[in-house]
């Protein structure tokens, strides 16, 4: 049975994945800083065949004991998705160093610090996969929006993170990609685009991402892929 790590699952894309995960008999450890939401997904996950953990736990202010007690505790990690995500929509002249440094801080530096965290695990087995959830915004030619400049920086860094891994790491077996998603139903999307009804629901993506993370390690490395059927 392999073992997952997945971040930002109080809601949204994170929660059904994580959802999606142990019903497909995996063991997964969701992570996110709101007790309710972990517990309204431990709810969800009743029944499942698999198993569900969760842990409180701010990206911006990491505290890796609970964490790693839990990858001990399990034998090891198979595979990490960075899912967790901050957006501000704000114009460029407003946005302050704060609002910067809260973007990277949780888009690029808290995946930064799992992976730093999980990769003595992931490199001794066979199958590892890390996944960083990044977006369209920080795809290199994607259409860009006014207001959501800090948000599809910090998602650049996290897709360029992604190929300097990849390159890295290649002789450890751990692969390492990431999903630039386009536009999908959450609480994000309604604070990006507010009143856009996005094509693809949450349960739909978390399916697609669960999957890819169970797969996607064989086929793709050092990936930077568009997931996306729409603009935004
Ligand atoms: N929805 C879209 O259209 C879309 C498009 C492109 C990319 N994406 C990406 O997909 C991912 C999921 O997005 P979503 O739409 O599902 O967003 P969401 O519903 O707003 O969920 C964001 C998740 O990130 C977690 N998070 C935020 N700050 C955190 C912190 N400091 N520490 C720990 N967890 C933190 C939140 O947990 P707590 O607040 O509970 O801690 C929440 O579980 C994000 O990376 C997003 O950038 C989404």
């Amino acid at each position: 049975m392999k073992n997952f790590l997945v971040t930002g699952a109080s809601k949204g894309i994170g929660f059904e994945t994580a959802l999606a995960l142990c019903r497909q008999e995996y063991r997964v450890l969701a992570l996110s800083r709101d007790e309710e939401g972990l517990s309204r997904l431990q709810t969800a996950a009743e029944g499942a065949t698999g198993s569900l953990d969760t842990l409180c736990y701010d990206l911006m202010q990491p505290d890796t004991a609970s964490l790693l007690e839990w990858i001990n505790r399990q034998g090891g990690l198979d595979v990490l998705i960075n899912n967790a995500g901050l957006l501000v929509n704000k114009p460029f002249a407003e946005l302050t160093m704060a609002d910067w440094q809260e973007s990277f801080s949780v888009n690029l530096f808290g995946a930064v610090s799992l992976i730093q965290t999980v990769m003595p695990f992931l490199q001794v087995t066979a199958t590892a996969h890390i996944v960083n959830i990044g977006s369209m915004g920080g795809f290199q030619g994607s259409s860009k929006f006014p207001g959501l400049s800090a948000y599809s920086a910090s998602k650049a860094a996290l897709a360029n993170l992604t190929e300097c891994l990849a390159e890295e790491l290649k002789d450890s077996g751990i692969s390492v990609n990431c999903l630039a998603l386009g536009a999908v139903q959450t609480e994000m999307l309604a604070t990006a685009f507010p009143g856009y009804q996005a094509p693809v629901t949450k349960a739909d993506m978390g399916s697609f991402v669960a999957w890819f993370a169970t797969q996607g390690g064989r086929f793709f490395n050092g990936k930077i892929l568009p997931v996306s059927v729409s603009t935004p």
